[in-house]
């Protein structure tokens, strides 16, 4: 169950476990990097999982009945704060871990409506409990709107001529299947672009664009990060694994505006005060760098092709 965990091994490194820390999964998933962390843990450690998938959460319950130092929450990530504050464990957690996406078995899951190579009630939504869903959605908007997600989330470049066949093919028939969205997506990428590169299916890109519309994706990471700084012990380590470059973008943005260095010589002593100066203002994070899945990953799970990790370190000083 848990052995499609992109860049397991190299993510609990990075979160470098101290065996009695609290810990965050903010991505609980099938529990893969979850039940690592929890074999570095001591009975003294503790790990607090999240996720806004129910089908994840009841995984997560078969597990806390198993292991007390496990506990999982259902919610988006961007209420972390809100959720370790009512544990009064704020400024306490050694690592957050995010590994962002939907997992394997929701593209699977044709009930999901996540995959345009699965046949399903067109839905898409990671916690089908709330908000609208991607046919609610489709039914509604406006050709301006459909066009604008599909560009800015997808960089799709036949937006326009999609967004368009999308409203003309819904006055005629509901769009309320994958593979319904899925064709009309096909036919007109096929018919506008007749050199279009068939090692890619016509409809990822519109997918995964209506996919991170649906489920608010950037907004969700834009507010976690907002929110580490408080989280995090000193010392605590951030680490994210991103599967697109708008996501990845967010990330990287994000730790590099919080890790300038200042101009001090390497190697020369520095005195309490520049030491203040030196980690002070913008400077919160030792940014640690990216890693990238290893040739023989990739080959064993393709999902881990477009995955990027990069992680940091709250610093003591700030
Ligand atoms: C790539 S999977 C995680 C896989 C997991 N690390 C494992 O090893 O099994 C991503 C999971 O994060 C959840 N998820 C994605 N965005 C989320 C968010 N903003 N808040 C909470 N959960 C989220 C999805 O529902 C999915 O279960």
């Amino acid at each position: 169950m848990h052995h499609n965990s992109v860049l397991l091994h190299e993510a609990i490194n990075a979160l470098n476990i101290n065996p009695s820390g609290i810990y965050i999964d903010g991505t609980f998933g099938l529990g893969g990097h979850s039940h690592y962390i929890l074999s570095k843990l001591t009975s003294h450690g503790r790990l607090i999982a999240m996720d806004r998938d129910w089908s994840a959460v009841n995984i997560g319950e078969v597990l806390t009945k198993q292991d007390g130092r496990f506990s999982i929450i259902h919610a988006p990530f961007s209420k972390m704060l809100r959720c370790i504050y009512n544990m009064n464990l704020v400024g306490l957690i050694n690592g957050i871990l995010l590994d962002l996406g939907v997992c394997e078995s929701q593209l699977t899951d044709s009930s999901r409506g996540f995959s345009f190579m699965r046949d399903g009630p067109l839905d898409m939504r990671m916690d089908n409990s709330v908000g609208q869903s991607a046919y609610e959605w489709i039914a509604k908007a406006s050709q301006k709107d459909i066009e604008w997600v599909l560009r800015t989330f997808g960089e799709e470049k036949l937006s326009k001529k999609i967004a368009r066949s999308i409203v003309l093919k819904r006055e005629v028939y509901p769009i309320d299947r994958t593979s319904a969205l899925s064709e009309i997506i096909s036919d007109t990428v096929l018919y506008y672009n007749n050199r279009y590169n068939r090692r890619k299916h016509p409809a990822t890109r519109s997918f995964l664009a209506i996919r991170i519309y649906i489920n608010e994706e950037l907004v969700e990471i834009m507010k976690i990060l907002q929110d580490v700084f408080k989280l995090l012990a000193p010392g605590g380590r951030l680490v994210v694994i991103s599967f697109n470059s708008l996501e990845d973008r967010i990330v990287k943005k994000f730790i590099n505006q919080y890790s300038r260095v200042f101009a001090y010589p390497p190697k020369i002593p520095l005195t309490h005060t520049q030491l203040l100066h030196k980690y002070s203002g913008t400077m919160k994070f030792k940014n640690l760098g990216k890693i990238k899945p290893t040739v023989l990953e990739i080959k064993k799970n393709i999902r881990a092709r477009s995955a990027i990790l990069r992680y940091a370190e709250k610093l003591i000083y700030m």
